[in-house]
């Protein structure tokens, strides 16, 4: 850091003092943003590898970003959103349509709404095919889906944040990467299993191609609807479009959010159509949801993911990155332990607390964000360039060199 930061100290004092304390802020307050870059109020810049997690897919203010917003600006936000087609939330639904076997698709404004309107999805499809008791589903240990009382269902910590109970009941906690384990939970009550190609929160564990394709032979065997929530893997991320293409199977139903906007909030839920015509007007909504400037955002942010040039791309950029971390790793002795993830959602565990770590990388002018209980997690643009990725893992490596400034982790 070169800069005195009395105003971002200033910003921090203010904003602790009146946001609720869910996120403490840190002595950094951000000003702007351009590229793989953040720039704080004293003018610092810092190599953003957090992305919003895993949300400004191709960086900040990319032309193709900035025209979704621009080309709507003097058209209309709203225009009565539910009700009316407009071009921009049809081409972006055909878009996604066209690149996935999904015929029907519904946009929200957020993940866990996607999440949520998945869960109801699933359950009337199940209330009509299967039968009135059929309303329950597998869901995974160190899983995240959201924080509305639906999505925080399906999640972990619902397991142990007993003051928010109760809970939507009906969920099971099968673990990831086990088939046995969801097997032993199949009942005829089970509708659906909810499942992340990479548990993000949890620690950046990614799913084996065996265990989806067992998962998916299992549900199928079963009449059970496999919901593939790709909120932050998906999007190019793994390097395909959709994260369970890179991973080999086939889902009911697809929950997007995170990089689909590509900074802008937005989300949607996606199936075949034999799921979704149980859906009747009237059943599901949003006021907000599927606005032509969102879905604009979404049209142009898609249509330059989608790109096979593109795509190829973050997948040489992942395997650079893990490469490059590989090589830290022997450099550094014991100070990594592992290095996990998939594509360009990575994660690293270190002997040391992450909390110590993320706050040297900050004086170091790097943003990172944590996952699970102790694991760096490295969600950079999905266009970062390589001098990028080297500049990324040098700062990290002059932190995990500097033990004096870090704490050990026990667990
Ligand atoms: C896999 C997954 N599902 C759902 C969500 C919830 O998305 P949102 O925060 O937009 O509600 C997240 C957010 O981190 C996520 O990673």
């Amino acid at each position: 850091m070169t800069k005195e930061n009395t105003k971002s100290l200033d910003y921090q004092k203010r904003a602790n003092d009146i946001f609720m304390p869910l996120y403490p802020h840190k002595s950094v307050a951000l000003d702007h943003a351009d590229g793989s870059y953040v720039y704080d109020m004293e003018g610092n810049k810092y190599l953003d590898c957090a992305v919003g997690i895993a949300v400004c897919s191709l960086g900040h203010n990319h032309p193709a970003f900035m025209k979704g917003i621009t080309e709507q600006l003097d058209k209309g936000f709203t225009m009565s959103v539910g009700s009316f087609a407009t071009k921009p939330k049809v081409k972006a639904a055909e878009l996604l349509l066209n690149n996935c076997s999904a015929e029907k698709i519904f946009f929200t404004n957020s993940g866990a709404e996607a999440v949520d309107g998945s869960l109801k999805l699933a359950r009337a499809w199940a209330h009509e095919n299967k039968g009135e008791d059929c309303k329950e589903f597998i869901v995974f240990r160190n899983s995240f889906h959201g924080r509305t009382y639906g999505a925080v269902s399906a999640t972990e910590k619902s397991l142990h944040q007993p003051q928010f109970a109760p809970y939507l009941p009906g969920f099971h906690f099968a673990e990831f990467n086990n088939l046995d384990s969801v097997k032993e939970l199949i009942t005829d009550k089970i509708c659906a299993v909810i499942v992340e190609p990479v548990q993000g929160e949890g620690g950046l564990t990614a799913g084996t191609k065996e265990f989806f394709q067992g998962l998916q032979k299992l549900c199928n065997d079963n009449k059970i609807l496999l919901i593939s929530d790709e909120i932050q893997a998906g999007m190019g991320r793994m390097g395909t479009l959709f994260a369970h293409s890179h991973f080999g199977y086939e889902p009911d139903i697809i929950t997007l959010a995170k990089g689909l906007g590509g900074g802008f909030p937005v989300g949607a839920f996606m199936s075949k159509s034999y799921i979704s015509d149980v859906f009747k007007a009237g059943d599901h909504g949003s006021t907000y949801a599927g606005n032509p400037l969102a879905t604009n955002v979404v049209y142009h942010v898609v249509s330059e993911i989608v790109k096979p040039e593109f795509l190829a791309r973050v997948k040489e950029a992942g395997a650079y990155f893990i490469k490059k971390l590989n090589a830290l790793h022997n450099e550094t002795g014991n100070a990594i332990t592992s290095i996990k993830g998939e594509g360009l959602m990575i994660g690293v565990d270190t002997k040391f607390e992450i909390k110590t770590i993320l706050n040297e990388l900050l004086k170091n002018g790097m943003v990172a964000t944590q996952a699970g209980k102790n694991t760096l997690r490295l969600t950079p643009p999905l266009n970062i360039s390589d001098a990028e990725i080297d500049e990324a893992v040098e700062k990290l490596g002059t932190v995990l060199k500097d033990e004096s400034k870090l704490t050990e982790y026990t667990s």
